[in-house]
C-alpha cells in the first residue's frame, strides 16, 4: 500500500504522512534528519521559523537530491512577524532561509499579534505565486471564525496539537463547511509514554505485527488528519512511515473515540 495524499481545499494534495523538526537543533541534525527522510521515500517536511532550523532544512534537501518540486514544505510566521507589507518581507527571508522561491504551505503560527493583517499579506503571497496554500496553527478561540470571516482563500488546513486523547472533534466541526483539514501536532503525545501504551494500541500491535506507535500513528492517517512525528532516529523513521500497509477495522476505530479525555499535552 502506498503512502497517502489529502486533498485540500485549493485543490493542491499534500502527502499525508511527513517529518516534523520542532526541536532538532539547526545544523547537521536537522539536515541528516530531513535527507535521511527523503531518502526514505518521505515528502513532506513540517519546520517553522521560531524552530530556527530552516536554513538546514534547505540544506537537508538539497543532500538528499531529491528534486525540490517532490517535496513538500510547510513553514510558519512568527508573531513578531505579522502585520500588513510587514508580513510579506518576513514571507520574503522565510523563501531565502529555506533557498525557494515558493513555499508549499505558510502558517500563522499563533493567534496573537496583527494575525489579520499577517493573514491579507499570505493571501497576496498566494496571489503572486511565493506560497501556494495557507493555513493556521494553534487558532482554537473565536479568534479562528474572526480570521474565516474575512479570509478571501480559506485557510487549507489547521495545525492544533490532536492525538488520541484530544481527538480534536468540536474543531474539526466548526471548519468542515470551509473545506479546511486538520494536522495535528504531538500525535504521539510528544513520546507520552501513558498515551503510548495503552492496552488497546499493544492489542491492536500484536494483532497486526506493528508498534503501539505505528496504531497511534495509523489511526490518525484513518482519521483523515494530517501528521508528521518528530525523530531523529533512523529506527523510529523508517517504523514510523511504514503504516501504509494495513488497516483498522471500523470497530477499532470506533473503540479508540473512547480513549478521548479532552487531555492536552502541552499548554500553549
Ligand atoms: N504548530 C505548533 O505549535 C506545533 C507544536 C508542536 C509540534 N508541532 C509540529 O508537530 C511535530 C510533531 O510534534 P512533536 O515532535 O512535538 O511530538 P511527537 O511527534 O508526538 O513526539 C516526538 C517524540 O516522540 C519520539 N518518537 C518519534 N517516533 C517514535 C517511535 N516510533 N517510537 C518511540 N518514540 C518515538 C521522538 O523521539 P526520537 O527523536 O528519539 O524518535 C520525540 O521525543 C513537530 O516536530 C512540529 O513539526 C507544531
Amino acid at each position: 500500500m502506498n503512502q497517502t495524499y489529502v486533498k485540500l481545499n485549493n485543490g493542491l494534495s499534500i502527502p499525508q504522512f511527513g517529518l516534523g523538526v520542532f526541536q532538532v537543533p539547526d545544523g547537521k541534525e536537522t539536515e541528516n534528519a530531513v535527507c535521511e527522510a527523503l531518502k526514505m521515500g518521505i515528502r513532506h517536511i513540517d519546520t517553522a521559523h521560531a524552530y530556527q532550523n530552516e536554513r538546514s532544512v534547505a540544506s537537508g534537501i538539497k543532500k538528499s537530491g531529491v528534486s525540490r518540486k517532490e517535496v513538500w514544505i510547510t513553514s510558519k510566521l512568527w508573531p513578531s512577524e505579522y502585520g500588513e507589507g510587514k508580513t510579506s518581507d518576513g514571507i520574503d527571508k522565510m523563501l531565502k532561509r529555506l533557498n525557494t522561491d515558493y513555499i508549499d504551505l505558510l502558517l500563522l503560527h499563533q493567534q496573537f499579534g496583527d494575525y489579520i493583517g499577517a493573514y491579507k499579506d499570505m493571501e497576496k503571497a498566494v496571489k503572486d505565486g511565493r506560497v501556494k496554500s495557507i493555513g493556521l496553527s494553534n487558532f482554537e478561540s473565536d479568534r479562528l471564525e474572526e480570521v474565516l470571516n474575512m479570509a478571501s482563500i480559506y485557510p487549507a488546513v489547521l495545525q492544533v496539537e490532536c492525538h488520541p486523547y484530544y481527538q480534536q472533534n468540536a474543531l474539526k466541526k466548526r471548519v468542515e463547511k470551509y473545506g479546511t483539514k486538520l494536522e495535528s501536532w504531538y500525535p504521539i503525545g510528544h513520546r507520552d509514554k501513558t498515551l503510548i501504551n495503552e492496552n488497546i494500541f499493544t492489542e491492536l500491535g500484536k494483532k497486526y505485527n506493528k508498534s503501539n506507535v505505528q496504531i497511534i500513528l495509523r489511526w490518525h492517517i484513518q482519521e483523515g488528519n494530517i501528521v508528521f512525528p518528530k525523530t531523529t532516529n533512523s529506527e523510529h523513521m523508517k517504523d514510523n512511515f511504514n503504516i501504509f500497509d494495513f488497516e483498522l477495522t471500523n470497530d477499532e476505530m470506533t473503540k479508540m473515540k473512547a480513549l478521548d479525555k479532552n487531555k492536552r499535552f502541552a499548554n500553549y
